[in-house]
């Protein structure tokens, strides 16, 4: 039995309290991070090139600490959560967490056929309260309360259980806490790189300790892949570009060279080079700047974003950025499988995800950058890319019931400046789905744009991050949650939240993910269910202060996430299966739960992840807006906004 039921049960027969583990696990140090730079190494995986921020190249390493007892990750040895300490009978319901499709909420350790059942506990209670007898209407008030204190008490145990799970999943280095482990299983052999150290996984699992109150660990995680930033690394002897974030990052233990008897560890960071597919990160530079403003706001400490170092590698990620190149649209082209979806899911191109996670880099870095004379052009060429990156988005990547009649009636093949139809969309391609997918109240940003091409899939993560980031109009934001609380069924069913809708199937999974097993229809990156989704869902919620949207959210998730013993993602069109491949364990399920929670909680501590839109920005967009062609013909009122 896991922590989560047994606190529940404690609370039902009065048991005494189960031995909390996570005292034992808990062993960050509150040192800061110390670099031991040594000079002369052989050139083996693991080592390398570390260009400098200060302009030097050098090999390092760092010694490891001995006697501390670690694993391989690097944690402490210590076990998962004691089980077993409580005898009991199996609970039907609680308050508001109904069977439903035959599935009831899975409780930690459902075969056991002792579990309380509570609505014999309500009675007992009310029995023992002498409120038997009493009105139909008390009845129900009674039970009602109790009901929800019983959800109440279910949900902090899973919270307790989750920072348990979270606390277990650090990665050391020298001592010092510096990431979390992608998924941490102990029955799974199949590990492949989930044992690493990933940038996007991390950042909820960041947010976590940040609103905790626990800094170390993220001011470690920035410095230390700061570091790696700039590791040479090539593939096919073709090196990534200057200021390109690894994906993840491994701690190796390896020999001390020259003395057999000693080890020391290293960072190996994976840029895509080893990686299944060998897609390279381009979320990772833009979530690593998303999660350092969060750090300076939360912890008040923002000596570490005045490093000149810092500033140096902020810079180095706007300046891959914002290179030119070839292309004509102002939103960041990418190859597929480049950020969540990093496997081949159509996604080339102008991703919405990558498109949001930009918007949001570009705007923290802007509040970040100390001003110096030579960053100048670099602030200059930020804000010209943040207002035409807004116009663009919203303009052209806007869809709802009165876009799409107007898509539907497009005329196309217009050689002009001010044609109507820019993209030459052939109104056949607009899919039957959609037709009925497609609201009455509400919309959504599409998920990519291209020359006679519009993705008219639904990414969550990209839509999310585009209201949390101010990337869509206020209106727009609001359409996007009417538009989630209007297909909840489709997009949050059993489990939240969707990957994207609808899956690809038949002939266009086979063309589009390359005839992928693991991207079959309904799972993984494919129209699968992703809890840790939920903490991005309840910022945009808690921005748009419409709360109860991932209140529900959450209760939804909080009925199985801790009984399927957190998995990566679900399966199926309403998400009722634990993910064929899913792996269990997985740290950033668990950490995006323990956002969300912790957001509910306190909703005015978002505000160090949300951006919103200043004054000068909306000034340029209503100029462009006005400027515009199409909008010149139809006569329109210069105005701010206009979806
Ligand atoms: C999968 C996901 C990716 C994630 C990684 C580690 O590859 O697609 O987004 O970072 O697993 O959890």
């Amino acid at each position: 039995m896991t922590a989560a039921g047994e606190a529940v049960l404690q609370v039902l027969w009065g048991a005494s309290p189960c031995v909390n583990s996570f005292d034992r696990c808990l062993n960050i140090s509150s040192s800061g991070v110390s670099f031991k730079f040594n000079v002369k190494y052989a050139k083996n995986k693991g080592t390398g090139y570390a260009e400098l921020h200060n302009g030097l190249k050098s090999r390092w390493r760092v010694c490891a600490f001995h006697g501390v007892d670690r694993d391989s990750h690097g944690k402490t040895g210590c076990n998962r959560l004691k089980s077993g300490c409580c005898k009991c009978r199996r609970i039907e319901s609680i308050d508001g967490l109904t069977v439903d499709n035959g599935r009831q909420p899975s409780f930690p350790n459902k075969s056991e056929s002792n579990e309380p059942n509570v609505q014999d506990f309500k009675l007992d209670r009310q029995l023992k309260n002498g409120k038997a007898g009493i009105s139909s209407n008390d009845k129900l008030n009674a039970s009602g309360s109790i009901t929800n204190t019983v959800h109440k008490v279910w949900a902090k145990s899973v919270e307790d259980e989750a920072w348990d799970l979270l606390r277990e999943s650090i990665v050391y280095y020298c001592g010092n806490p510096v990431g979390t482990i992608a998924a941490n299983d102990p029955n799974d052999s199949t590990i492949l790189n989930y044992d690493q150290v990933f940038i996007r996984d991390f950042i909820p699992s960041g947010i976590a300790f940040l609103l905790k109150g626990e800094y170390d660990i993220v001011r470690n995680f920035i410095l230390h892949t700061l570091q790696l930033q700039s590791w040479e690394k090539t593939m096919d002897c073709h090196s990534p570009g200057q200021g390109l974030m690894p994906a993840s990052f491994k701690v190796r233990t390896v020999p001390l060279d020259g003395d057999d008897s000693a080890t020391e560890e290293v960072l190996d960071p994976d840029f895509g080079e080893a990686a299944i597919g060998r897609v390279a990160p381009v979320d990772s530079g833009l979530w690593w700047i998303i999660l350092l403003r969060a750090y300076g706001k939360c912890s008040g400490d923002l000596s570490v974003q005045e490093r000149v170092d810092v500033q140096t590698g902020i810079k180095m990620i706007l300046k891959l950025c914002l290179a030119d190149g070839f292309d004509m649209f102002p939103t960041l082209l990418v190859t597929d499988g480049s950020c969540m979806i990093d496997r081949r899911m159509g996604i080339h191109g102008h991703p919405l995800e990558i498109q949001a996670l930009f918007y949001s880099a570009l705007l923290s870095a802007r509040e970040m950058l100390t001003p110096e004379d030579g960053s100048a052009d670099l602030i200059r060429a930020l804000n010209n890319r943040l207002v035409a990156l807004s116009f663009h988005i919203r303009e052209y990547y806007w869809i709802d019931m009165k876009k799409l009649n107007e898509i539907y009636r497009y005329k196309t093949e217009e050689y002009s400046y001010d044609a109507v139809n820019k993209f030459n969309i052939y109104p056949d391609q607009i899919p039957p789905w959609l037709v009925e997918f497609m609201p009455h109240i509400g919309g959504y940003l599409i998920g990519n744009l291209q020359p006679a091409h519009m993705d008219f899939r639904f990414f969550s993560l990209g839509n999310l991050w585009s209201v949390v980031s101010s990337l869509a109009t206020v209106d727009q934001s609001h359409a996007i949650l009417d538009l989630i609380e209007a297909k909840w069924a489709e997009l949050v069913a059993d489990m939240p939240l969707k990957i994207c809708y609808p899956a690809l199937e038949g002939q266009e999974w086979r063309i589009i993910t390359g005839s992928d097993p693991k991207n079959t229809p309904w799972s993984y990156h494919n129209g699968g269910s992703w809890p840790t989704l939920l903490w991005q869902l309840t910022v945009a919620c808690i921005k748009m202060n419409r709360v109860e949207i991932a209140e529900k959210a959450v209760k939804l998730a909080e009925r199985h996430i801790s009984g399927d013993k957190w998995p990566e993602y679900y399966d199926t069109k309403r998400g009722r299966f634990i993910g064929k491949q899913s792996r269990l364990y997985q740290t950033w399920s668990i950490a995006g739960y323990l956002v969300a929670k912790l957001l509910l909680d306190n909703p005015a501590a978002a505000k160090v992840l949300v951006t919103e839109e200043d004054s000068e920005l909306v000034n340029a967009f209503s100029c462009m807006i006005s400027a515009s062609p199409r909008r010149r013909k139809r006569g329109r009122k210069k105005q701010t906004f206009i979806v």
